[in-house]
């Protein structure tokens, strides 16, 4: 899979835009100067960018090396600092309770690792910690706006909420939302979205 994000990435231009996630933008309230934001699977840097600009203290990680380098050059072009790191997230060392906020946007794992990834995201936050999420559903592959293409790789509400035991959720949300995000995120989107707080 790797690879397959190195080729996409590797295209001129930024595969989900420059901008950020509308569900990100729209929780601007959650985010104060200074907090430290984990963005994972971040891609090029479009939500991590966002992140820096509200002037929170931005960590990304992504495994591919070419969302890596395309993550710096934007954070470069908008004159503001990400730590931009390479790793697998599921070989990573997770930091634990380091956090303020973690952000997964369209991060899909394999039904053999979620759960773990899911707990590993709760475990990174400080207690008070919120992770805000969006994923595609199943109903999603009734669209043609993107997402994994296969029922595996998708999300439902109750098992993201299995997957967060011991969290606290303080806003979910299934919805079909039209998505404008570069070329690959495109057209009528089936999603689930949420906040989940570290007690
Ligand atoms: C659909 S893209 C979303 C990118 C970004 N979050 C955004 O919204 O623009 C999914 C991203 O997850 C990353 N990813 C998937 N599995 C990963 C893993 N095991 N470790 C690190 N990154 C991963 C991919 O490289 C890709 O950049």
């Amino acid at each position: 899979m790797k690879d397959f994000w190195n080729q996409r990435y590797a295209e001129q231009g930024y595969a989900y835009g420059d901008k950020p996630n509308a569900f990100l933008a729209a929780q601007k309230d959650q985010l104060q100067p200074g907090m430290r934001v984990l963005a994972v699977g971040d891609g090029e840097g479009r939500n991590g960018v966002w992140l820096a600009q509200q002037k929170c203290q931005v960590t990304c990680v992504d495994y591919s090396e070419q969302g890596v380098r395309k993550t710096k050059a934007l954070a470069a072009a908008n004159g503001v600092r990400v730590d931009a790191q390479c790793h697998d997230l599921t070989e990573w060392q997770w930091p634990q309770g380091e956090f303020d906020r973690v952000v997964s946007i369209f991060l899909h794992f394999p039904p053999n690792v979620r759960a773990a990834m899911h707990q590993a995201m709760l475990k990174a936050l400080k207690p008070g910690g919120v992770i805000i999420l969006e994923a595609f559903t199943p109903e999603q592959l009734n669209y043609k706006s993107g997402g994994p293409p296969v029922v595996e790789m998708l999300y439902t509400p109750e098992m993201l909420a299995e997957d967060f035991a011991g969290g606290e959720i303080l806003f979910q949300e299934q919805c079909v939302t039209f998505l404008e995000e570069g070329v690959y995120h495109h057209g009528d989107g089936a999603v689930v979205r949420m906040l989940i707080r570290r007690p």
